[in-house]
């Protein structure tokens, strides 16, 4: 199994979500995603960009076609900061409520302040993930979010939430591709009436194989073949593949082609064939996420291991 430090998966976030966020990027980026049709944003707090998708959405959200979600990170899981994180996330997005809000990851972070969220060498806080919880079952109560859930939860962590929710978690927002299919979490979660979402949908693209020297599922022989046959992109037989299992696919680009390109999913189907053969693919890789070594942790004293320590283990 091919493991990431998380140092290198922050490292992935700023490029995807720093860099994009640059002045003059983002904002027509979210703008060509809106007329290429796209309704769903995801976004995060730690992703640094709020006030500017914030700006750009502003027209969108007047006019009530776009969702509104966002994340809480991890450094802001304290029951009394968690309505803060929300308040703070909605200023920076110019908008009242949400109508999905996402725990970010399963792990709580000492806070740091709302403007400074942890990065590095975070350490642990102490309050357990039921509260957190709680606390964002109050953000409903309030009015504050329509509906909330998590992001990254694997499956024991998912089935404890499940027992203990008063308000049963909507969503979790995972990495699943053709090379991570994760069929008994996905099945977990649908069978319970829990949207899945997938991010890195199409295995993080060629920037998570320069970067890692991981092998791409838009590279596969398997794919590109069943593409060719469809007269479609290997990119949009990954997202038709996550489709057909019922899953919810946020691909990201910021290049209007392939927005276009990613979103035009509805006049092909895969057979059940096809299907098998894109099962078959499981190589159980991670590109981003999970397992998720907190290499973060590296030097400081919540570091269990010369790696650092993982959350999963
Ligand atoms: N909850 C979490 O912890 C978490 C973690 C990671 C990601 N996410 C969410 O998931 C979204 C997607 O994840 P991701 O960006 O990591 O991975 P992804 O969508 O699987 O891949 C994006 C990469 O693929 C490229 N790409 C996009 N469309 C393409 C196409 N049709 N053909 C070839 N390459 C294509 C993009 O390049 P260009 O931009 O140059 O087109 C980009 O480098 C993120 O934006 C974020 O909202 C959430």
């Amino acid at each position: 199994m091919t493991k990431f430090r998380f140092a290198d998966t922050f490292d992935r976030f700023q490029s995807f979500h720093f860099a994009s966020s640059e002045p003059g990027e983002v904002g027509p980026a979210v703008l060509a995603a809106l007329s290429a049709g796209y309704r769903h944003f995801d976004l995060a707090h730690v992703y640094g960009n709020e006030k500017e998708i914030g700006a750009a959405l502003k027209q969108a959200f007047d006019e009530g076609i776009v969702k509104r979600e966002g994340k809480l990170w991890n450094s802001d899981h304290d029951r009394e900061i968690v309505p803060q994180a929300c308040d703070h996330s909605l200023n920076n997005l110019q908008i009242e409520y949400f109508d999905l809000y996402l725990i970010h990851f399963p792990i709580c972070w000492k806070h740091t302040g709302l403007s400074t969220p942890s990065w590095g060498k975070s350490e642990l806080g102490d309050t357990p993930l039921i509260d957190t919880w709680r606390a964002m079952e109050k953000l409903v109560e309030t009015g504050k979010c329509r509906s909330i859930g998590v992001s990254n939860y694997p499956m024991m962590l998912m089935h404890d939430l499940v027992t203990q929710a008063e308000i049963q978690p909507a969503c979790n927002q995972i990495e699943v591709h053709a090379y991570y299919t994760r069929e008994s979490l996905v099945n977990y979660c649908l069978a319970r009436n829990i949207c899945v979402t997938a991010h890195t949908p199409l295995g993080g693209g060629q920037a998570n194989a320069d970067a890692w020297s991981t092998p791409s599922p838009l590279k596969d022989s398997v794919v590109n073949e069943i593409a060719d046959r469809h007269g479609k992109s290997p990119a949009q037989v990954l997202l038709r593949f996550l489709l057909q299992n019922g899953v919810v696919v946020l691909p990201k680009s910021v290049k209007a082609h392939r927005m276009a390109e990613n979103i035009d999913l509805f006049n092909f189907e895969l057979t059940d064939t096809d299907m098998a053969r894109i099962h078959k693919l499981d190589k159980y890789v991670s590109y981003k996420t999970n397992p998720n070594p907190l290499a973060s942790f590296i030097g400081g004293k919540d570091a269990y291991s010369a790696e650092g320590t993982d959350i999963f283990d």
